[in-house]
């Protein structure tokens, strides 16, 4: 298996290599899936598993890990134990359960989707069908119809692509995550194992997380080591490759008020492109108020995508607010904080402030 063609826009590169693979697609779908029999960590979703437990996890499991993603699963599957029950609840609940998973636009769809899937007397099986869905595209809806319904449709996402540029020591350079899962996504069909679609989807998710890791991959304990071009020619560690992303760095000032009606806080408009119904504390910008030279309660830094963001918190004396307020603000009783839902550290923030503020 020579690489392939270096030029990525090229979609006919990988059917050249499907071709050239041929001879190694019996053997890799068989050691693939006898090392997943062997191997496959004991997770949640995977006992009694059911369509629920499988979409539940599938939305958590985009862009975040499964060792975080665990608690938040049980604990879901506590408050919310099917689709139905998930439909009733209201929107700042299932906000405020999501708080700490980040990219909660994955919260807001999966609870829509929950009210879809409670108004349809039949579910559709196939991945394509799933697509029309809320919050579901190509790899979630390939995810879901594999391992609940048989369907056969290959996932790919990072670990994937990261299997498969090793697999075939492709040394191409992708822009982007999404621009390489495209171009991989019909060698994956390729080597799909049809007559088990769902548990080699999940083989191949577990063999990414856990052998194919990005750095020090575990190739001694890899099934597919003696079908890997990558391994063979000694460049594994450093496939795929990506164009590297630029950060930018930002400064956020904001306004810890606190009056006899509570603290201020600031609600994200439906308008907003991310975050939206989670609650923050206002920025100086939000409230239209110039900055202030000193006073300085706390500084922290978070990362937002491609933004490095330093986090300033002012006290702002109640006298100096606009007589009228920006519409998605709000006073709340600092009692009442538990029950809304916030971006990321807000809360912790928030408790930090108010700590300071008593002492
Ligand atoms: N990542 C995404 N989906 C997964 C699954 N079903 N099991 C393990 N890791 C995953």
């Amino acid at each position: 298996m020579a690489p392939p063609d270096q030029n990525v826009s090229n979609p006919t590169a990988f059917q050249m290599d499907a071709t050239k693979l041929s001879h190694s697609v019996a053997p890799f779908q068989s050691q693939l899936i006898n090392w997943y029999g062997a191997n496959a960590r004991d997770l949640p979703w995977r006992k009694e598993p059911s369509l629920y437990k499988t979409v539940v996890s599938e939305f958590m499991l985009q862009q975040t890990q499964v060792k975080t993603a665990l608690p938040y699963f049980d604990a879901w599957l506590k408050v919310y134990p099917n689709f139905k029950k998930l439909a009733k609840a209201t929107e700042d609940q299932v906000l405020k359960s999501w708080e700490g998973l980040g990219y909660y636009s994955r919260a807001r769809n999966l609870h829509k989707l929950a009210k879809t899937v409670s108004n349809l007397p039949e579910l559709p099986t196939d991945s394509k069908s799933w697509q029309a869905f809320p919050g579901i595209g190509p790899y979630a809806a390939a995810a879901v119809c594999s391992i609940s319904f048989s369907d056969p449709s290959a996932v790919v996402d990072g670990n994937v692509v990261r299997i498969l540029s090793r697999l075939i020591a492709d040394t191409a350079q992708y822009k982007t995550s999404v621009e390489a899962a495209k171009a991989y996504q019909s060698l994956a069909e390729t080597l799909l194992n049809t007559a088990r679609p769902g548990d080699h989807n999940q083989a191949m998710m577990e063999l990414g997380a856990t052998v194919c890791r990005k750095a020090n991959p575990q190739c001694l304990l890899c099934p597919v080591v003696d079908l890997c071009e990558g391994r063979i020619a000694g460049i594994e560690s450093s496939l795929p490759r990506f164009d590297k992303t630029k950060t930018e760095k930002k400064t956020v000032d904001r306004a810890f008020i606190v009056g006899p009606k509570g603290i201020l806080l600031h609600k994200i408009p439906e308008s907003a492109k991310r975050m939206k119904g989670l609650h923050e504390i206002p920025s100086l910008e939000q409230l239209a108020l110039p900055k202030p030279i000193d006073n300085l309660l706390i500084e922290r830094k978070r990362s937002i995508t491609k933004y490095r963001i330093t986090e300033r918190f002012f006290p702002i004396d109640l006298k100096a607010l606009p007589k009228k307020l920006p519409p998605d603000s709000l006073w709340v009783k600092t009692d009442a904080i538990d029950e809304l839902p916030f971006s990321g550290p807000h809360r912790k923030w928030i408790q930090e402030l108010l700590a300071q503020n008593s002492s």
